[in-house]
């Protein structure tokens, strides 16, 4: 059986925008994130508190978080791989943060510079301070469904990292396709182990669309009784720890699939569009979303 709801946590003015060479201005990062809160998007990943030697697009963090008007009800989570970012961002105005941790050694050294293990200690930390705060925690695993330098990733390691993040208090999880090469089989297997550690309700599913497989992955995991699904408006994104993770899911796909299913997200898919056309705009680049390029023939 399907939700009745899904909570879409937006993405793109993170993920999206992180691997853009060129930099984007913090005006046009701002405009964006208003506007997909205007769209009803009831989470928007704002930006992240990392090193801007490593991720120089993210560098405006400050700016971003200070410039939006944020929208109550609306959730600005920003990444945080440490607690020297974990207090830059609180400074900033964050009241909820993501720490990302990964189910492949190789990933994890190659994005955040330490084993899995280091990371997992780091992000105690980040939680441990967060609680004393009152500042939420989501938690992201990446490389779930395979990695760019490993290959192959076990279920089991997954389930071990997610139960963990849970565990020092992370009220999601969100396990991440990082490169999008997952196909609905392994995401069974993989949620399967996960849903052993981590209540369903906790956890959430982060699909990148680079081989074509993200909608298929996002309906099985619906069909296992996951009910938050992380998307990117146009289909922006892609990680530039992770060569070849070309786009995330596109948000206006997402809701097309969820209100064809007659499943609520509390978005208004034209102004979603809007945001999509604005930014693709302003990147003077063609959406990757299916539904925009369609609906731009009618
Ligand atoms: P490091 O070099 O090992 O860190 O990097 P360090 O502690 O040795 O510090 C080195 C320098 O960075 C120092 O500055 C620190 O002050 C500074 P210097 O003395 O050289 O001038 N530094 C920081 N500056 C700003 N903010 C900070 C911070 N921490 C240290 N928080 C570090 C370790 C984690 C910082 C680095 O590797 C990094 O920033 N990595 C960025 C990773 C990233 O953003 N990746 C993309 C997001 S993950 C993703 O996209 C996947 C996801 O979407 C899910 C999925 O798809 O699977 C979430
Ligand atoms: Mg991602």
């Amino acid at each position: 059986s399907l939700p009745e709801k899904v909570k879409i946590v937006e993405v793109g003015p993170r993920d999206g925008l992180q691997n853009e060479k060129t930099i984007v201005p913090a005006e046009v990062k701002i405009c964006l994130i208003d506007m997909l809160s205007e769209a009803g998007l009831p989470v928007i990943e704002a930006t992240s508190f990392v090193s801007p030697k490593w991720v120089p697009q993210m560098a405006d963090q400050v700016e971003v978080m200070k410039g939006i008007s944020k929208k109550p009800g609306v959730n600005y989570p920003v990444l945080t791989p440490n607690l020297k970012g974990f207090q830059a961002a609180v400074k900033a105005g964050a009241t909820e943060v993501a720490i990302f941790g990964a189910a492949s050694e190789l990933f994890s050294k190659k994005n955040i510079n330490c084993s899995v293990e280091e990371s997992l200690q780091r992000f105690e930390e980040v939680a441990k301070a967060a609680k004393e705060q009152g500042v939420a925690v989501r938690g992201y695993v990446s490389c779930v469904l395979g990695c760019p330098y490993e290959g192959k990733v076990a279920p089991g390691k997954v389930a071990q990292v997610a139960k963990r993040l849970y565990a020092m208090g992370c009220y999601e999880i969100s396990l991440g396709d990082t490169t999008g090469v997952g196909t609905p089989g392994g995401m069974i297997e993989m949620l399967e182990a996960v849903k052993h550690e981590v209540p369903v309700e906790a956890l959430a599913v982060h699909c990148h669309d680079t081989y074509g497989q993200a909608l298929a992955n996002i309906l099985v995991a619906l069909q296992m009784g996951i009910s938050v699904v992380d998307s990117s408006v146009a289909g922006l994104g892609g990680c530039p720890y992770a060569q070849g993770a070309s786009g995330n899911v596109a948000t206006e796909d997402v809701v097309y699939m969820l209100h064809g299913l007659g499943i609520q997200t509390g978005v208004d898919l034209a102004k979603l569009m809007d945001a999509g056309a604005f930014i693709c705009q302003s990147l003077n680049r063609r959406t990757s979303s299916k539904v925009a390029q369609a609906a731009s023939f009618q």
